[in-house]
């Protein structure tokens, strides 16, 4: 349904410069884009105004790939979600597993941060996934259902809230998940959320996923009925992330 459009973000993490950002647009612009694909591309911060700007015109939105929860005040090197606001930035990242792990935010943090980014009419990619301790434990439903359960302790509108499931295992290893094992949890996250959330929510909620997408595996994870998109890395800095915007095609 047009609630559910094909989702695909590009994370480029701390990657490239201005430059070579403008260039990466260049390549998405001058190619031929599933118009039926909401796309949305997360530079650094520094580089957020300058791709929005070369980005004008097309159907491709951009995000932060964090933000801190305080409007103002003596939080030094951060980014507010006002901030984003104020920028027009419609779109951020929260809970990336590399902010959990190596900045270590906990899930009080992602369900805070969520909460303000939503407040300031920012739409969030949230990211969930287990480690792969977890994952051959058992554990990935229950560690996935935890960090979904921390926001909605503070979040009931889910409507702006985009869910990355993104085992850690996967990021960046090119041990992409098979789209059976994606398609088990991203299951289990739509029945958490027709119990938490609600039928008509969920009817309206993506899950993506993400970790080690590639123009070669998007086409059979994108064939499984609980993928409605992806967030992609690596492979968002190359021109091979058009392949995977148009992944139905
Ligand atoms: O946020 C996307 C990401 O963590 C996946 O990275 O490089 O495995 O596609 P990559």
């Amino acid at each position: 349904s047009a609630d559910r459009k094909f989702f695909v973000g590009g994370n480029w993490k701390m990657n490239g410069t201005i430059e070579s950002g403008k260039k990466l647009v260049e390549t998405i612009k001058s190619a031929k884009l599933d118009s039926n694909v909401e796309v949305v591309v997360a530079p650094p911060a520094l580089h957020l105004l300058p791709v929005q700007e070369a980005l004008k015109g097309t159907q491709i939105q951009v995000a932060g790939q964090n933000a801190y929860h305080q409007v103002s005040g003596a939080f030094t090197g951060e980014v507010s979600v006002s901030q984003l606001q104020d920028a027009n930035i419609p779109w951020v990242i929260i809970g990336h597993s590399e902010r959990r792990t190596l900045f270590g935010e906990t899930d009080a943090n992602v369900a805070e941060k969520t909460k303000a980014a939503l407040k300031h009419d920012i739409s969030v990619i949230l990211c969930v996934g287990e480690t792969l301790e977890q994952r051959e434990k058992n554990e990935s439903i229950n560690v996935v259902v935890r960090q979904l359960d921390a926001v909605k302790k503070e979040v009931d509108d889910w409507t702006k809230i985009v869910i990355a499931y993104e085992p850690v295992w996967a990021i960046g290893t090119g041990k992409v998940a098979t789209p059976e094992q994606a398609e088990e949890v991203h299951a289990a996250i739509y029945d958490w959320a027709v119990k938490n959330l609600g039928q008509g929510a969920t009817d309206k909620l993506r899950v993506i996923y993400g970790g080690s997408v590639a123009g070669k595996n998007c086409k059979e994870l994108a064939s499984k009925p609980s993928i409605l998109g992806f967030l992609v890395g690596g492979a968002s800095l190359k021109p091979e992330f058009v392949d995977i915007i148009n992944s139905k095609l």
